[in-house]
């Protein structure tokens, strides 16, 4: 199988030297990346700026900044791809104007105009045919249904619940605590598992449902 997986952050540049962005740093998503390869799929990893070193064997890597470059990496590799993990954390917003030399204080004001930038998962949502998607849900308040909601509103086969407020979950460690969540579904609770670990899980947890849905087709 091609897997597509997206990760860390995406960087919305106000002038050369200030960009808009989060806590991401790619880890979660290169270690689904890693755990893909090992279970023998071939993976393109698409990824926002990140220190790490992209792991071996990937089928491509394609390094992106911004929500709109990272959208046009999607929207390239999609077709030649059997499923997507939405593992990035996208900038929903950019600024609406970006300077091409280092802006002065009063230039910028006291507030900066922004523009929303696109949902990926929404924008490719016409093109997803018989692939698999899952997305990630960072969460700090009511995560469950949070996250229902955006498996249901984004057409997704699986989301990974992430609450972010609990040690050792989320954005920058090297464990994670999640939720999986499918249509149909009981939710599945992971124990706190190195992100490694995390990732074997959703791997695994997404060849099964793809199992499920060829045998009831
Ligand atoms: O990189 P790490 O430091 O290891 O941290 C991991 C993580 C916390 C970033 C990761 O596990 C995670 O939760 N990623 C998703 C974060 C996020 O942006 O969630 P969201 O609830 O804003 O978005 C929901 C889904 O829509 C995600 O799959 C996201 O990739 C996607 N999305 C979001 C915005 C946008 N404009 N387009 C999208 O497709």
């Amino acid at each position: 199988m091609h897997i597509l997986v997206t990760a860390g952050p995406t960087r919305e540049f106000i002038d050369p030297v200030r960009f808009l962005s989060n806590r991401s740093t790619g880890k979660m998503g290169y270690a689904i990346a890693e755990a893909a390869i090992r279970a023998g799929h071939s993976v393109t990893l698409i990824s926002g700026p990140s220190s790490l070193q992209p792991p071996k064997n990937l089928h491509a890597f394609c390094p992106v900044v911004s929500a709109l470059e990272m959208l046009e990496a999607v929207e390239n590799y999609l077709p030649s791809a059997d499923a997507l993990v939405m593992a990035a954390a996208v900038a929903d917003f950019r600024p609406a104007r970006r300077f091409d030399r280092k802006c002065h204080k009063n230039e910028l004001g006291s507030t900066l105009e922004l523009v929303p930038n696109p949902d990926i998962l929404a924008t490719i949502r016409p093109l997803k045919e018989n692939r698999f998607f899952v997305g990630f849900a960072a969460e700090t308040t009511d995560v469950q249904n949070s996250a229902a909601g955006k498996l249901h509103r984004k057409g997704l086969d699986l989301i990974v619940a992430n609450d972010v407020t609990q040690p050792g979950a989320g954005f920058e460690t090297d464990t994670n605590i999640v939720t999986l969540l499918a249509p149909n579904a009981d939710a599945e609770t992971l124990p706190l598992l190195s992100k490694a670990e995390t990732a074997q899980r959703i791997i695994a947890r997404m060849e099964a449902e793809m199992q499920k849905r060829r045998q009831n087709r």
